[in-house]
């Protein structure tokens, strides 16, 4: 008898079982809407001009590969924090933040998570839907989940007046996880306004917003990306931060994130610091080094950085190119449905409104491949798929 024989079987992740399952499909036209990575209109991978040449830096430069800090590199850690801040905000001037590298940004939250379970708080809010690992990510460090109302699926916006609701039933001192930019998996992001008052109504609550950071430069700009994060810590607020640097660098496989903790006292930053690097000790042990070098030789080359910030805006624009492309196209096939909500949407994701039904008819009939909640990678689209694509959609409408 195997020590093994009550292990039960569980299903394959829903976003990286898809790529498998796609490249086995033998169907000339099929198109991968699945896994949330940029492909270019060639419907290929892209590797940016500006990561590229700063790898040939590196390999010039003949560095060691010794372990780096449990918290990974200063010099990275510097630099993204200036990028997710800007260079001269008083929230690093105030120094009363703990930041570390992380293993992209999956494992940012897991620290985080397994911090605030330990440390401050066993219960998280997030929001629904969200992002399938979360849920994940979060009960696997301890934390209980709950939800708070997202996206109105009548009207297909966002569901602010619920959130607020929320926010206002739950228990002081518990967590909630906040999407600074580019919803995963609705693409719809509070306005500014609405940032305010959420934070208005956090604080009052006495909630730990945690931020969940992944897209940066995807949504409407690199600076109007971090608005929201930036506004709750110049708001006071002690709370969490899990960035990514797989999108907006392309560094998907590499694995560079950081995390970050604000309190409101600097003396307590030791603390904090000395109890996340356990975690991480005992975790990871330590980061990888090669995608932290990528990142912080090009933010500390001007020329690099301007390289880099053309081709993120890039992207950006391709997206937004192929979303408007998708919705005129739908629209003109078939001007008695709504798609219009589509446009509001913003980042890789659009939350197309079909159901697991129509999900499973436009794979099984079409070859078309995409989340079962309805979520599209809108950079699987391109101008020559694009016309397959929404008569397919049309036709299981
Ligand atoms: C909302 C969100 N958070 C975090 C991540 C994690 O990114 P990483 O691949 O860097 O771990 C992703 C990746 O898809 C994401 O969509």
């Amino acid at each position: 008898m195997s020590f093994f024989n009550t292990i039960p079987q569980i299903p394959e992740d829903p976003i990286l079982s898809l790529p498998i399952a796609f490249a086995a499909d033998p169907r000339a036209q099929k198109v991968n809407l699945g896994i949330g990575a940029y492909q270019t209109d060639e419907g290929h991978p892209l590797v940016l001009k500006s990561v590229q040449k700063a790898e040939q830096y590196i390999l010039r430069q003949h560095l060691d590969k010794e372990y780096l800090p449990i918290e990974g590199d200063p010099t990275f850690i510097r630099c993204a924090l200036s990028l997710l801040f800007g260079e001269h905000s008083s929230v690093l001037q105030a120094k009363s933040l703990f930041a570390a590298q992380s293993v992209g940004g999956s494992s940012a939250l897991r620290v985080l998570a397994e911090f605030f379970a330990k440390f401050v708080s066993k219960n998280i809010f997030i929001s629904h839907p969200s992002w399938s690992n979360h849920k994940q990510i979060f009960e696997r460090a301890g934390l209980t989940i709950n939800s708070y109302p997202y996206f109105d699926q009548k009207t297909k916006a966002l569901d602010h007046e619920g959130m607020c609701v929320a926010i206002q039933n739950m228990p002081p001192g518990s967590l909630i996880l906040l999407h600074g930019c580019c919803h995963n998996p609705t693409g719809m992001d509070p306005t500014f306004e609405q940032w305010q008052i959420l934070s208005a109504l956090i604080k009052k609550q006495r909630i730990i917003p945690l931020f969940d950071l992944a897209y940066q430069g995807f949504g409407r700009g690199i600076e109007e990306d971090a608005q929201a994060v930036r506004y709750f810590a110049e708001e006071g607020h002690e709370m969490g931060i899990a960035y990514s640097f797989s999108k907006n660098f392309g560094l998907y496989a590499e694995r560079v994130g950081f995390l970050t903790l604000i309190c409101d006292q600097a003396a307590l930053v030791p603390n904090i610091s000395c109890q996340t690097k356990y975690l991480i000790r005992s975790n990871y042990s330590n980061p990888p080094i090669h995608g932290a070098r990528i990142v912080s030789t090009i933010l500390q080359f001007p020329e690099l950085t301007v390289e880099w910030k053309t081709e993120l805006n890039q992207m950006r624009q391709h997206i937004q190119e192929m979303r408007r492309a998708l919705v005129e196209a739908l629209l003109a096939a078939s001007p008695k449905h709504d798609f219009s909500y589509l446009q509001q949407q913003v980042g890789l994701f659009s939350f197309s409104g079909l159901s697991p039904e129509q999900v499973q008819r436009l794979r099984q009939e079409k070859a078309i491949y995409m989340l079962s909640n309805g979520r599209i990678n809108i950079a699987g689209l391109n101008t020559r798929n694009l016309p397959y694509v929404v008569e397919a959609i049309l036709s299981v409408l």
